[in-house]
């Protein structure tokens, strides 16, 4: 390889256009998946402080929000609820008219051309807050289990298109899996969380979701963020019991993984860009510390430079609105 004075790597570098033949690495709206936030009721509306642009929406309002994100050629959507009662079991998760359920069946008549992809977890269900049963005061695996699977199957019988766990239990996919194909749902997909950490980037969500663990923390489930080839065991986990997509999160501070993730497996990875990476460069942007779209577009393109097929981000129309 020649050297300087004969190579000289500002030469691609000089004029816009060169720069775009050369560039390696593009986000496109065809890469994104809007997170949205289902409560009861109608013509609800409300605005989540920490995250801008983020709001808790009834079905009809949810469906204008998707109908939009559509509109800006994001082909997909992952939805959360939030019920009107909580209990120890998280019962109202599987509700057939829960507001998970409702949007689904919405969207599939209203914005037939999106994929509806669920959230299932139990943590906005539970009383506790934790994202499984309680025994002695501690988050019981097995029995969580069959709960999860209840959660997917409600969810796929309202005719959602991918279901995504998110609790961190061991062994949810194969329950999962198991419980989908007994239903009739075995072209139902599974996104697996599969290396989900104990991260402080989840705040902000967590006021939305109203789903702050009411004592202790996560810790025992989530993975430590001090370790990657873990991520690796729990992602092959996940492969072996017939996930169909991988998810890392969070993303920024776990691009490495990201990266291992995609190496080791060849499967396709979604990265989950989450509340507490999009709330903090909104406030810094907010103090006017750092400009917000150049900031939006390299975490992103930094993302997908890592590997990522897929980033579920909060940003996805804003995103597609700049890139349009
Ligand atoms: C639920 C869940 C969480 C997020 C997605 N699903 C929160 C948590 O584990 O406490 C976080 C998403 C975000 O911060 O944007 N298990």
């Amino acid at each position: 390889m020649s050297h300087f004075p004969v190579y000289r790597a500002r030469r691609l570098r000089r004029t816009a256009t060169l720069r775009r033949l050369v560039r390696e690495t593009r986000v496109t709206p065809d890469d994104l998946i809007l997170p949205l936030f289902a409560v009861p009721g109608e013509g609800v509306r409300r605005p989540i402080a920490s995250m801008p642009g983020v709001s808790q929406t009834s079905v009809d309002e949810l469906v204008a929000d998707a109908r939009e994100a559509a509109g800006l050629g994001i082909p997909a959507v992952l939805l959360f609820g939030i019920p009107d009662h909580k209990d120890e079991t998280g019962s109202s998760g599987a509700e057939e008219h829960g507001p998970v359920q409702e949007a689904v069946r919405a969207l599939k008549l209203e914005v037939p051309e999106l994929a509806v992809m669920t959230d299932v977890c139990m943590c906005e269900y539970t009383s506790h807050g934790h994202c499984g049963v309680l025994e002695d005061g501690e988050v019981a695996n097995d029995p969580t289990l069959e709960l999860l699977a209840g959660q997917a199957v409600s969810h796929a019988r309202a005719g959602a298109d991918l279901v995504a766990p998110s609790d961190m239990m061991d062994g949810r996919v194969e329950a999962i899996r198991g419980a989908l194909d007994e239903a009739g749902f075995e072209q139902v997909p599974i996104m697996s969380y599969a290396a989900k950490y104990a991260s402080a980037f989840y705040g902000p969500f967590r006021d939305v979701a109203e789903s702050a663990p009411q004592f202790g923390d996560r810790q025992g489930y989530q993975m430590d963020p001090a370790n990657g080839d873990e991520a690796l065991r729990e992602v092959m986990l996940d492969v072996q019991e017939g996930a169909d997509i991988l998810m890392v999160k969070p993303a920024l501070a776990y691009l490495d993984i990201i990266w291992r993730v995609k190496e080791a497996t060849g499967y396709p990875v979604c990265a989950y860009h989450v509340s507490g990476e999009f709330a903090a460069l909104h406030a810094a942007a907010r103090l006017g510390w750092l400009d917000l779209d150049r900031a939006m577009t390299e975490a992103l393109t930094s993302i997908r430079r890592a590997g990522a097929d897929m980033i579920l981000t909060y940003w996805a129309r804003e995103f597609a609105r700049l890139a349009g």
